[in-house]
């Protein structure tokens, strides 16, 4: 199967993070046991109290800016030298990009970036880590994090159920499949799709009966994995 036409899919999330420093949502100790998520990740928040959900992504940047990509992140660009490999992350941050995978879908948002309150399609890189009350966008209207809240349409949602359709390999990493429409896209793959997910934890749910779990953290899963292709 080893040519640059075979298509590997990686669907990753906060677990693949979480050793360069970046916590993740749901695991005990997580961001959704410190913050609640009605509070700070929704329209209504930011409506009620945009200050607190400006003070709430401006941390994140913060640790964005400072958290660099582990060996993880390395492995999946290697990775790219061997397969056509299509990076599908529900994550925020760069690390990704900072390692140099090349094609990388945002589900969720970039928190390196901002858009206009008045217009979502118009993003803009901040060369701030902070944004403030009365930043404005080049519109004129105030500036928000570029971040899909909750009850948020997801941009590129379709490319990423394409992708996904027409994988050899889906490798999904350090995610719970707990938010959707993101959580759906394991479906969208073949029967013929080689289907693993990389998590520490004991998945029991029945939503991941069709993926082999390789049980074990991601900077020493993934480089197995990658390992294991790239020599089959
Ligand atoms: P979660 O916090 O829900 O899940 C993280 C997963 O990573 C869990 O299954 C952990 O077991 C696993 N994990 C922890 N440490 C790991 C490690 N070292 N290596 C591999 N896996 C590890 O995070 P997500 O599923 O990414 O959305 O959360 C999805 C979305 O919920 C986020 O994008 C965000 C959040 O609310 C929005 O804010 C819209």
């Amino acid at each position: 199967m080893k040519n640059k036409t075979s298509k590997i899919v990686i669907l990753s999330g906060a677990g693949i993070s979480a050793e360069s420093g970046l916590g993740t949502f749901r695991d005990k100790g997580g961001l959704w046991d410190e913050y609640d998520i009605n509070d700070v990740a929704t329209p209504e928040a930011w409506e009620k109290d945009p200050e607190l959900v400006l003070d709430f992504y401006n941390k994140r940047r913060s640790l964005v800016l400072e958290a660099k990509p582990n060996a993880a992140h390395y492995a999946l660009v290697e990775l790219e030298n061997h397969y056509d490999v299509h990076i599908i992350t529900q994550n925020i941050d760069d690390l990704h990009e900072k390692a140099g995978s090349n094609k990388i879908i945002h589900l969720h948002g970039e928190i390196l970036k901002a858009q206009s309150v008045n217009d979502p399609d118009k993003q803009y890189v901040l060369n701030t880590s902070k944004i403030q009350l009365g930043d404005l966008a080049p519109d004129g209207h105030q500036l928000r994090p570029h971040v899909v809240w909750f009850g948020e349409a997801v941009p590129r949602l379709e490319d990423a159920e394409e992708l996904i359709m027409n994988a050899n390999v889906l490798i999904v990493i350090g995610t719970s499949l707990n938010v959707y429409p993101a959580a759906n896209l394991i479906y969208a793959c073949t029967d013929k799709c080689e289907k693993y997910i990389i998590d520490p934890n004991e998945l029991s749910s029945v939503k991941f009966k069709n993926l082999i779990h390789i049980k074990g953290n991601a900077t020493d899963k993934i480089p197995e994995l990658v390992n294991e292709l790239i020599h089959r």
